[in-house]
């Protein structure tokens, strides 16, 4: 079979433990991603999910194992993969559009100031920054405003992987809502691949094809791939009327307050996991025949 766009190869990671001898944050860890997909991770606090994406941004080395991103080794930071971590990072001296423009000018230096700046003004308009804002220093932005400076300044750039460290963790629920339509609605006009930190279940079902499920550290496991089997474009307001909704949601919250903990502490061999599991209702209710009224729960290796 093709190696997926993204590739995670028995990543290890271990750190001293403070009294001589080390800890494993994970053992093994292997999982892919397509190019385009929009996948969500997530785990306990502590079970080594911005340690995996810091490994895949090329701003941290593992113990061992590789991260493979068309076929090349990853190591090293790269503007072919943007990061948006939770506390915004945008440089405090600088205007929502000179956030932008400074990472796009880097990034395509034959084009001219007009056309960076367009550019980087189209996508700040597409997170909602519009008009006297984007003139302003971070400072003056609402938190909500900064990440989406932050959000437009990663896209900007076109990466061809797009890193997300809980995003949006440090908003309130009405104002994360309408960013994560905002993240929604780049990626789908980029068609960018995006993997993103979060532990807010309904956030990622609303966002993500697929979820990845980490138990419980040390020695964490990317235990499952859950596909997200909602049609798109998804609503957050309809969304927990698809027949699906309360099935998916009920496998996650039971794997994170159970499963999690049960399955920690095993070392990973690098190929039975992730499990992809795939919950699908509407086979049952499109279908003639009496279907039994049980969930259909598929777990197929992955
Ligand atoms: N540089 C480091 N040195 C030692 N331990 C670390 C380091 N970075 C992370 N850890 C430990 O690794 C584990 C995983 O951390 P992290 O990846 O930040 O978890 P998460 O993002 O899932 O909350 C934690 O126990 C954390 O204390
Ligand atoms: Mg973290």
């Amino acid at each position: 079979m093709a190696k997926p766009f993204l590739s995670i190869e028995q990543l290890t990671q271990r750190y001293p433990d403070g009294q001589g001898g080390e800890f494993t944050v994970f053992e093994n860890a292997s999982f892919g991603i397509e190019k385009g997909e929009f996948v969500c991770i997530l785990g306990h606090s502590g079970c080594g999910k911005s340690t995996i994406m810091n490994i895949l941004a090329g701003l941290a080395e593992p113990t061992s194992g590789v991260v493979k991103m068309d076929g090349q080794h990853v190591s090293g930071p790269s503007l072919d993969r943007g990061v948006v971590f939770q506390n915004y990072s945008l440089l405090p001296w600088l205007t929502a559009l000179k956030n932008v423009t400074f990472g796009v000018s880097a990034r395509f230096p034959a084009w001219s100031k007009e056309k960076v700046i367009e550019h980087s003004t189209a996508f700040l308009a597409k997170v909602g920054l519009t008009g006297d804002a984007i003139h302003r220093k971070p400072s003056q932005l609402s938190g909500g405003m900064r990440q989406r400076v932050s959000i437009a300044r990663a896209f900007a750039n076109e990466p061809k992987l797009l890193l997300l460290d809980e995003p949006f963790g440090a908003l309130d629920a009405l104002t994360r809502g309408t960013i994560q339509d905002e993240l929604i609605k780049v990626w789908s006009d980029t068609d960018q691949t995006v993997f993103m930190i979060t532990h807010d279940i309904d956030e990622a079902i609303l966002l993500a094809d697929r979820i990845l499920l980490m138990t419980n550290g040390p020695m964490a496991q990317v235990a499952e791939s859950v596909e997200i089997t909602i049609p798109r474009p998804r609503n957050r307001t309809t969304i927990v009327e698809h027949p699906n909704y309360y099935a998916i949601r009920n496998h996650l919250v039971h794997f994170l307050g159970q499963r999690s903990e049960d399955l920690s502490g095993q070392p990973g061999d690098g190929v039975s996991r992730p499990e992809t599991v795939r919950i699908d209702l509407t086979d049952a209710q499109e279908s003639e025949e009496p279907e039994p009224a049980a969930p259909i729960l598929r777990a197929v290796e992955g």
